[in-house]
């Protein structure tokens, strides 16, 4: 019998470590890979933010502070919310976290009782279902289809909605599929929450990297919502771990205690760093989204090009989530003959939920050059083997 606890034995793993950890071995060996696997923007952080750090660090901001965040960023983040969406949220709302990843800890850990269901799309991103589970709850899935932009149909989840459903989980722009969800959806989506007393969870991390519209923060429609964002996708900066948690006010001091008692506090002159990226990091963001946004219209003709089907047009993050039956109809192995054929790391579709197999997702966090050689080895690949 396993020592090993049935919690931690029920998370899943990220195949997709899997396939960079190949990749690399394959690059020490003297291989050319093109990494088209992870989601990690190319760009270096924005001058400003970094200038913020240093500064901080040579000022002693190296301490502790307060579990909620410093005042500063909690009120940078307010005004943010106030400018990009005219919502108002006051910064005692805000809770500062080490990334988005330790919000969903907050969040579900904050809201969930031992059987309680949180309802999402299949495929999503996969940490969802795993913080879910993991806190003894239940992640149920509701299936999104490539011709709907991946968008929910609204009667799909009226239909999954149990007594036992606590929350639905929504991420637009989408880790793995680009999808986008537009007012009428948040509108629904928030008057099925309010109907049945139930709460909506938003990850907002790929808000200021959408191409096409603006995007809309649940809480433009209803109070009934948590917000979950970081600095880690629009503002390039995965590494320094920093994201933030907007709740209802009754959750704010049960969010609060989680990360005095697991986490402490976000670091210190990171929190320093993050108010200059929200004050004065806007052209960056914008610089990066036209960047990625010459990629994407590069990309998603060129993978239909080499056989591909892309049903509808990615709206935002830096993902194409395409479908390769055509190539095989299982994503882990078909990647894995990607990475050992042709010398190309993508991430299989399964590894987003059962609705993401047959699929490959394909970040474009990478030069257009890079892309360019993906994909010319991709067609070779595909027309050698007939
Ligand atoms: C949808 C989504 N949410 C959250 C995260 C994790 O973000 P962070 O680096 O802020 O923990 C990612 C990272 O890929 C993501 O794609």
């Amino acid at each position: 019998m396993s020592e090993v606890s049935k919690r931690a034995e029920s998370i899943r793993p990220f195949i997709v470590m899997d396939v960079v950890a190949r990749a690399k071995e394959l690059e020490s060996a003297g291989r050319d890979i093109v990494h088209l696997e992870i989601g990690d923007p190319d760009f270096p952080t924005p001058e400003v933010v970094v200038k913020a750090a240093e500064e901080a660090m040579d000022a002693g901001d190296t301490g502790y502070t307060q579990s909620l965040g410093l005042p500063d960023l909690r009120e940078a983040v307010s005004m943010r919310m106030h400018d990009d969406y005219g919502v108002t949220v006051a910064a005692d709302r805000v809770v500062v976290t080490q990334g988005t990843s330790p919000a969903m800890l907050l969040l579900f850990g904050s809201l969930l009782d031992p059987g309680d269901e949180v309802l999402m799309a299949d495929p999503c991103y996969p940490a969802y279902p795993n913080y879910v589970d993991f806190l003894g709850g239940v992640s149920a899935h509701v299936r999104v289809h490539a011709e709907d932009g991946f968008r929910f149909r609204i009667e799909d989840v009226a239909r999954a909605i149990t007594p036992r459903t606590k929350a639905i989980m929504i991420n637009s722009p989408s880790n793995p599929t680009g999808g986008v969800l537009g007012c009428e959806d948040l509108e629904s989506l928030a008057e099925l929450a309010e109907r049945h007393g139930i709460w909506l969870a938003s990850d907002e991390i790929y808000h200021g990297l959408q191409f096409e519209g603006r995007p809309h923060t649940v809480l433009e429609f209803t109070d009934r919502a948590f917000v979950l964002n970081g600095f880690s996708k629009a503002y390039a900066m995965t590494g320094w771990r920093l994201g933030y948690l907007v709740a209802p006010e009754q959750f704010v001091r049960p969010a609060e205690k989680i990360q005095q008692n697991f986490f402490l506090c976000a670091s210190n002159f990171v929190q320093v760093a993050g108010t200059a990226a929200l004050l004065r990091a806007q052209g960056d963001v914008a610089r990066m989204r036209s960047v990625y946004d010459e990629r994407r219209r590069f990309l998603v003709p060129a993978l239909r090009e080499i056989g591909l089907s892309v049903a509808t047009e990615p709206l935002g993050a830096f993902y194409v989530f395409a479908d390769a039956t055509a190539w095989g109809p299982d994503s882990v192995t078909l990647a894995g003959r990607l990475l050992e054929e042709a010398g190309v790391a993508v991430a299989p579709g399964a590894d987003f939920g059962a609705g993401g197999e047959g699929f490959l997702r394909f970040s474009y966090a990478t030069s257009l050059e890079r892309l360019n050689e993906g994909v010319s080895r991709l067609g070779k690949w595909a027309r050698e083997r007939g």
